[in-house]
């Protein structure tokens, strides 16, 4: 959530760390701050608000910022502690010999505060974070490593951190458990960060760290100990990521630049993994041989926010093609639930960032339990990547927007390509399988076709702006999309929206229903479209203004509907994919609208790596 990055080495360090903070600002951004060796002291600056005011303050308080230096920086999302300028991070310790910056959460915090301030340490933030600093502080006798390695024995928690010494003013020590922690490795220097989005600028050579690793950081070499420092070794990683896919491209928000890439991120997510042929799909990446396919009794799909929307997709996918039951957990939920996990039982993870503590957490208890895990992400290297081992990259590029979008389609994609390939170890027939293949291969042509509604979508979206409330409702393979349709007009827009079951809405919600409320009902042409008209009459007597999705050339839900967003006709198994688009671009143009923060929308964080 929060985002963090150091630098050693000869660049200017301001310029580098600020670029740098600002790559990482979608990830959290209530305050943010540096720290820096100046004359052999510490030097911290840092501010309430946006990295932009951070730069601000700099330049006021350092006159020549083109200097080189070692250093740290951070943005913030508040966990502990109101956003504030005391709060905010690097914290030092009592003498100002060591500077903090962390992810994560400590737990047991306020113990070791209290002893630390028995001893006398003076306490300047309400942070969990500056207990690490004085523990470090308190337990250096002349070796860095040493103490931060004894000083992390004594928490309990998560942590990313990066920490520097007025004592080592050549070096970085960098620290994970919990939430991550990338080494980019460069020419004379490295950069290290909580996101390769922060240094894929500067060199595409990383290493990860994993749990319990401890990295001293200097510019010509990166030493990687274990917490008892013992030598472990980490490769060397190369990132595919360029550098300005992490750029607006002549957008004027990243939202908006995702929800355009979204067909050539289809086009990425499905290269090569498609045989005709063989009518079904390769995905190399899960490993798993044909007996550990055909076995696979039940599936379970653990996720958070839109892609446990796009897991609800995958339900429908793994049962009606590949007749696999599948049920989807929140993925916070499952591990206080004690699921019932079988040997043949499949847990897939579903993670954009491949970071979110909750899903982490979910891999986890899946595989003490004994079930195959595989993963679906999109950052190559991330946690949950490499902790299932078995998996399929999305290789969408960065998503940058903390909305997402893009993920979400080519999560579809990729659980659509799962059932079949899965379908075809059992009763999938070879011809639906070829129909079914050949209608993803068409999906980036039903993408470009249905962004050319946009202009219309913004016009309906501008009529629409000043409303309270919202409903989304749909039915089958529009279900999930109309919660995910809701969700991304909260996240972005303010607006309370709910996305609800058509036939659910019967229920209690249409109490709700009068002239101010829409109703966003998704009467595309795919089964069950009948019944959704019926509940769009119901909603219409209950004078909820109509706006609608329909396939093109449809007339019947013109009828009913006060707006009609016209989409492209395609099978129920892509038509999640066209709808949510419309969705995205509507709840974009709203909150653009309402004047929104619309890439980084008050008290969200991209990824959420805190329970
Ligand atoms: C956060 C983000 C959401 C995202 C969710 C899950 O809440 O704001 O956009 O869907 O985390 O993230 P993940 O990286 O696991 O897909």
């Amino acid at each position: 959530m929060c985002g963090i990055v150091g630098y050693v080495g000869n660049r200017p360090l301001i310029d580098t760390l600020i670029n740098g903070l600002k790559r990482l600002e979608y990830r959290g951004y209530d305050s943010s701050g540096i720290a820096f060796i100046e004359n052999n002291e510490i030097r911290v600056i840092k501010e309430v608000g946006k990295v932009a005011t951070l730069l601000k303050t700099i330049s006021q308080e350092i006159e020549n910022t083109e200097f080189s230096a070692t250093g740290i920086a951070h943005t913030r999302w508040a966990t502990h502690g109101e956003p504030s300028h005391r709060n905010s991070h690097p914290h030092l310790d009592s003498k100002g010999n060591f500077a903090v910056v962390h992810n994560g959460i400590i737990e047991n915090y306020a113990a070791l505060k209290g002893q630390l301030m028995a001893k006398g340490c003076k306490f300047n933030s309400d942070t969990d974070t500056e207990v690490i600093a004085h523990l470090i502080s308190e337990l250096y006798e002349g070796d860095f490593l040493k103490a931060v390695a004894a000083a992390l024995k004594q928490l309990n928690g998560t942590y990313g951190i990066a920490v520097i010494s007025k004592f080592h003013p050549d070096m970085i020590i960098a620290a994970r458990k919990g939430s991550p922690i990338v080494i980019g490795v460069g020419n004379e220097e490295m950069i290290v960060a909580s996101d390769i989005s922060a240094l894929i600028s500067y060199t595409r050579k990383v290493i990860y760290l994993d749990d319990n690793d401890i990295a001293v950081i200097k510019k010509n070499e990166v030493d990687i100990r274990n917490i008892d420092i013992i030598p472990v070794n980490r490769e060397l990683a190369h990132v595919d990521w360029d550098a300005g896919a992490a750029e607006k491209g002549g957008f004027d928000h990243f939202m908006l630049k995702e929800i355009y890439e979204q067909d050539s991120a289809v086009v990425n997510t499905i290269r090569g993994r498609i045989n005709i042929e063989e009518a079904t799909a390769i995905l190399s990446g899960l490993g798993f041989n044909p007996r550990e396919l055909a076995s696979i009794s039940n599936i379970i799909i653990a996720a958070c926010g839109t892609s446990m929307h796009a897991g609800l997709v995958g339900e429908y996918f793994f049962e009606d093609l590949a007749g696999i039951p599948t049920e989807v957990a929140q993925a916070a939920e499952f591990r206080y639930r004690n699921p019932i996990i079988r040997p043949d039982t499949l847990v897939i993870a579903v993670s954009q960032s491949g970071e979110t503590a909750d899903t982490l957490a979910a891999v986890r208890e899946s595989k003490n339990k004994g079930a195959l895990v595989a993963g679906i992400c999109n950052v190559v290297g991330s946690t949950i990547a490499r902790e299932t081992g078995s998996g399929i990259y999305l290789h969408a590029g960065p998503e940058i927007g903390v909305a997402s979008t893009k993920a979400f389609t080519c999560q579809v994609i990729t659980l659509l390509m799962m059932a079949v390939k899965f379908g075809r170890s059992r009763r999938l027939a070879r011809n639906r399988a070829i129909e079914v293949l050949e209608e993803i291969q068409n999906v980036p042509a039903l993408i470009k076709e249905t962004l050319k509604s946009a202009p219309e979508i913004e016009r309906i979206a501008k009529k629409y702006s000043g409303i309270d409330n919202a409903f989304y409702i749909g039915r089958g393979y529009l279900y999930p999309v109309a919660l995910e349709g809701a969700l991304k007009l909260k996240e972005i827009s303010y607006i309370h929206a709910e996305g609800y079951h058509a036939a659910e809405l019967k229920h209690g919600p249409i109490a709700l229903l009068e002239e101010k409320v829409p109703v966003i009902a998704l009467a595309n042409d795919i089964p069950g479209k009948d019944k959704i008209l019926s509940n769009m009459q119901e909603c219409k007597a209950r004078k909820s203004p109509i706006i609608a999705t329909a396939t093109i050339g449809d007339l019947e839900v013109q009828n009913i509907a006060n707006d009609v967003i016209y989409l492209p006709r395609c099978s129920e198994y892509v038509t999640p994919i066209v709808t949510v688009i419309a969705l995205q671009l509507f709840s974009y143009y709203v909150a653009r609208e309402r004047g929104c923060s619309i890439d980084q929308p008050r008290n969200l964080a991209k990824s959420v790596t805190v329970e």
